[in-house]
Order: structure tokens, then C-alpha cells, then sequence
């Protein structure tokens, strides 16, 4: 909560058809048809010093990458099965470089695992399953408790063959595929007896907002391509740790043809739409084939570092504010620090709603210049109410001009 802004990594042999990774789901891809991107997956490119290099140049504090995604491919070396980056002409443990990486940059690392299993002979061939219309596949025998003892164990692996891991991000439960019948409650005893520390997202089920939460309900919720109305709160009306997961263009998985990318602008203030309202932002990239970040993405990240590097502080550690939503954009606060994150320019003076009084000083973020609380002459009858203003028609930053207000205590 402090860090609120990660890098989502979602990789695999699905960036070889480059349809997405759901590819095997829509066009119903069996083991056999998909093995031949196993056969041919060879990420010469894949240098994840350089992923987080750029993470922490865009001023993310974290990532979550995909260990696993519901093709059942595993891109860490486990002991369970061979459908994995070791046995690929890589022949290398991918997990194990980007933990190495990302921690040799100071990000804390994360891990995606998906629940679902295609690739797996005892995941059931339901709705999700790219085999449901295929009566041979239909007809086999799957012992599902089969399947949870190697979903076990492989998360078991990933607890324990990578030193300190500081999120587990399990993915995802539907209907009655849902809690214990993951038998979510060992298997998030076993995650947190092996790694005291970790956080652990909110899809293994469970309502981390109702009263009865089950100890497999984890710590955070997580929007996936929404940033909630409001801060989050439960039953009683406490805030609840959120992460917003968003995509850059409309897929998780790498895309070829895909190349409608958000702009730095739109997912700056995205990032902070989601502080400002006491979220976190997991911001998605999906490498390609040769294991490399699309260069779309990397501008863009560069981009929003730019943004951040002078208003890291209206970030890092900030929450929502005591105060409503101004019309010219947004607020987030840390303690008596109040960030004015200014979007739009309004005609004449900018308002600061019920602030007169209340401000000791005002500067500009990135520059730490002085902004002056002025009192003009055509706003005398609102006097619970500060006014800053800019010269010139445009905003100094038109992404997001951030002014920091210096509460008195
Ligand atoms: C979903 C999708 C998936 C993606 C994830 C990210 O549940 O199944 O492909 O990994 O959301 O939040």
C-alpha cells in the first residue's frame, strides 16, 4: 500500500500465435495442436534485468509474473511435470532469472498462479476448458483431487525454491470452483507457514469485505480492468487493500495485431485515480515470443517514469484524502501533505473547496517552486475557500500539474 504501483508480467507459449492468452480456449486448441509452440519456444531475447530496469525507471515498486497461466505451461522448474521452460530449447528456469533480477533492482516480486489447468488430465473439461466440445476428451477420467495435489505441490516449489516471495496472485475461481474446493484453506497455511510475509491476492474466494472472511479470502481485492467508484470498505465500513489490474492495450498475453495502447497520460492519471481513492495499480505488459517487453510499452512506461520521478512523493505512501473530489482532478494525501493532482484548467482562479486558512504553504511538486494562495478580487464571497492560480492558458504539466498543500496542525 505503500508502494502502489507494480508491473504485471503475463509470458508464456502463448506469445508464439500471439492471439492472446486465451488463444487455446477460443479456438479450442487441444494439448497435441498447442504442444507445437512448446516444441518451438525459444525466448533468445529474454533478459529480465532489462524488464526490471525498466519497471523501476517507470516507477513501479514491484511485479507479479505468471508462473504458470491456465495453458499449464510452467515457466519455473518444477518436479511435476515436463510441460516447462527447462525441457523448451531455452532450457532455462525463467522464474528463477526474473526473481533474480527484480530483486538485484530493489522490487519486491511477485507470483501469478493459475488455478485452472488445461494442460493438466485431471482439471475438468468445463466451460472454460478448450477441450469442452471434444467428446474424446469429454469422456476421459479426471480424479480433480489428483489435480490439487499437484497444484499443491507446485505452489509448495514456488514457496520454497526462490528465497523471499512478497505476493502470491492466484487466479481464479468460478462457481463452485471456488475456496475449499481448491482446499484453499491448507494450501494458503502451507503459502504463509513457508513465506511469513507474503501477501496473497483474493481469488482462491472468499470476501475479504463481509463479516465471516475465511482465512483463504487473502489480504487485497483485485478490479481487473476497472478502477472501483470509491475507496473500498467492508462491512464495517474499514478500507480494504485494492490492486487494480489494467492491461496497456486490450490483451494479457502478448498480441501481435493488438496495438491499441492507453497513452502515458491516460494511465498516469489512472495511477492516480487509484491512489486517490486507496489502490494499488498492477499495470500489465506481455512480452513476446523473444522475450521482449513490445516497444509500445516500453515508451510508454518511460513516459509515465518521466511523470513520476518529479511526483513520486503524491504517490508513494499517499491514500484518498479527507476531502471530496475537486472538479479539476484529484486529491491524495499523506498526513498533513495534500496533493492537489490538477487535470483540467478551469476559467480563472483554481479553487481549493474549504481550504482558506487551513494551508501553511503551497509548492509546485516537480520543481518545488512556490505556488502563491492568492485572494482575488472576484472571489471574495467565497471565503471558505483557497485559490492557487497559473499563469498562461495551459497548465504547467497538462498530464497532471501536482501541487503539493502543507497542511496546518
Ligand atoms: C483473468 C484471465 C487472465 C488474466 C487475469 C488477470 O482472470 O483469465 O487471463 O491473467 O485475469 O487479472
Amino acid at each position: 500500500m505503500n508502494d502502489r504501483f507494480g508491473m504485471f508480467i503475463h509470458w508464456g507459449l502463448y506469445a508464439i500465435p500471439a492471439r492472446g492468452e486465451w488463444v487455446r480456449h477460443y479456438e479450442q486448441i487441444s494439448n497435441e495442436e498447442y504442444y507445437k509452440y512448446f516444441e518451438e519456444f525459444n525466448p533468445v531475447k529474454y533478459d529480465p534485468v532489462k524488464w526490471a530496469k525498466l519497471a523501476k525507471k517507470a516507477g513501479m515498486k514491484y511485479a507479479v509474473m505468471t508462473t504458470k497461466h491456465h495453458d499449464g505451461f510452467c515457466l519455473f522448474d518444477s518436479k511435476y511435470t515436463d510441460f516447462k521452460a527447462t525441457n523448451t530449447k531455452i532450457k532455462k528456469d525463467l522464474v528463477k532469472e526474473y526473481v533474480e533480477a527484480f530483486r538485484s533492482e530493489g522490487l519486491k516480486v511477485g507470483f501469478y498462479y493459475s488455478l485452472l489447468d488445461w494442460h493438466h488430465e485431471h482439471y475438468p473439461v468445463d466451460q472454460f476448458h478448450p477441450m469442452k466440445n471434444n467428446p474424446r476428451y469429454k469422456e476421459q477420467k479426471r480424479d480433480f483431487s489428483k489435480y490439487l495435489e499437484y497444484m499443491h505441490s507446485q505452489v509448495k516449489e514456488l514457496m520454497t525454491n526462490y528465497g523471499k516471495i512478497d505476493i502470491i496472485w492466484f487466479d481464479f475461481s468460478y462457481g463452485d470452483m471456488s475456496g475449499e474446493m481448491w482446499r484453499a484453506s491448507k494450501l494458503v497455511e502451507m503459502v504463509r507457514e513457508l513465506q511469513p510475509h507474503i501477501i496473497i491476492n483474493n481469488r482462491l474466494g472468499g470476501d475479504l469485505r463481509s463479516e465471516n472472511v475465511p482465512t483463504y479470502a487473502g489480504d487485497f481485492i483485485t478490479p481487473e480492468q476497472i478502477i472501483p467508484p470509491y475507496p473500498i470498505t467492508n462491512y464495517k465500513g474499514d478500507y480494504v487493500p485494492w490492486e487494480a489490474c489494467i492491461t496497456m492495450n486490450n490483451h494479457w498475453g502478448y498480441h501481435a495485431s493488438d496495438k491499441n495502447f492507453k497513452s502515458a497520460k491516460t494511465l498516469i492519471r489512472c495511477l492516480v485515480e487509484c491512489v486517490s481513492k486507496n489502490g494499488n495499480l498492477l499495470l500489465n505488459v506481455g512480452p513476446n515470443a523473444y522475450g521482449e517487453i513490445p516497444e509500445e510499452s516500453v515508451r510508454i512506461l518511460e513516459e509515465i517514469g518521466d511523470w513520476i520521478q518529479k511526483n513520486s512523493e503524491s504517490i508513494y505512501g499517499c491514500g484518498a484524502s479527507q476531502y471530496p473530489k475537486p472538479e479539476w482532478g484529484r486529491w491524495t494525501q499523506k498526513g498533513n501533505k495534500l496533493y492537489a493532482h490538477i487535470m483540467e484548467k478551469p476559467i480563472g482562479p483554481i479553487i481549493l473547496p474549504n481550504l482558506n486558512g487551513k494551508i501553511k504553504k503551497a509548492r509546485l511538486l516537480s520543481d518545488g517552486s512556490e505556488v502563491r494562495i492568492i485572494k482575488p478580487w472576484n472571489a471574495v464571497e467565497y471565503q471558505n475557500d483557497a485559490f492557487i492560480n497559473f499563469d498562461g492558458v495551459e497548465l504547467p504539466d497538462p498530464i497532471d500539474t501536482v501541487v503539493e498543500l502543507e497542511l496546518e496542525v
